[in-house]
């Protein structure tokens, strides 16, 4: 059911810091950072050839990824983003299949103006998976 992988979020505690490292060390094409108060984030988008990293740091006193940088102080992999063709399909086989989906279970808008949900992390080996319809 899933397709490509859309995205690879990394929180970080120092956004700038981050983007160097992604620009500098590893040589990779950044944008200037956004922000998505929405999303309770600032983001940088760091351009691969077959997919993105997005390094992700707070915006706003109610940001999702605050919580996140308490526990995890230098940063890490928040989640990673898979596309689906169709969220409300995805949706219910996730349930059918009795992973939990975060939330009231219904698809928000997401950082790129489309439908995701996002997947407990304890049902996917630890890691909070985001389904975005393509
Ligand atoms: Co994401």
């Amino acid at each position: 059911m899933i397709g490509r992988l859309n995205h690879v979020a990394i929180a970080v505690p120092d956004l700038e810091k981050a983007t160097a490292m992604y620009r500098d060390t590893l040589g990779a094409k950044v944008s200037d950072p956004i922000d998505e108060p929405d999303h309770g984030v600032t983001v940088v988008f760091v351009e691969l050839p077959n997919t993105k990293v997005e390094l992700l740091h707070p915006l706003g006193d109610k940001s999702p990824i605050q919580g996140y940088l308490d526990k995890n102080p230098g940063g890490g992999m928040h989640h990673v983003c898979y596309e689906v063709d169709d969220i409300m399909m995805a949706r219910d086989r996730m349930k059918a299949e009795g992973a939990r989906v975060l939330g009231d279970g219904e698809p928000k808008i997401g950082a790129h103006g489309k439908p995701v949900l996002f997947l407990h992390p304890k049902d996917f080996c630890g890691t909070l998976v985001e389904l975005e319809q393509a």
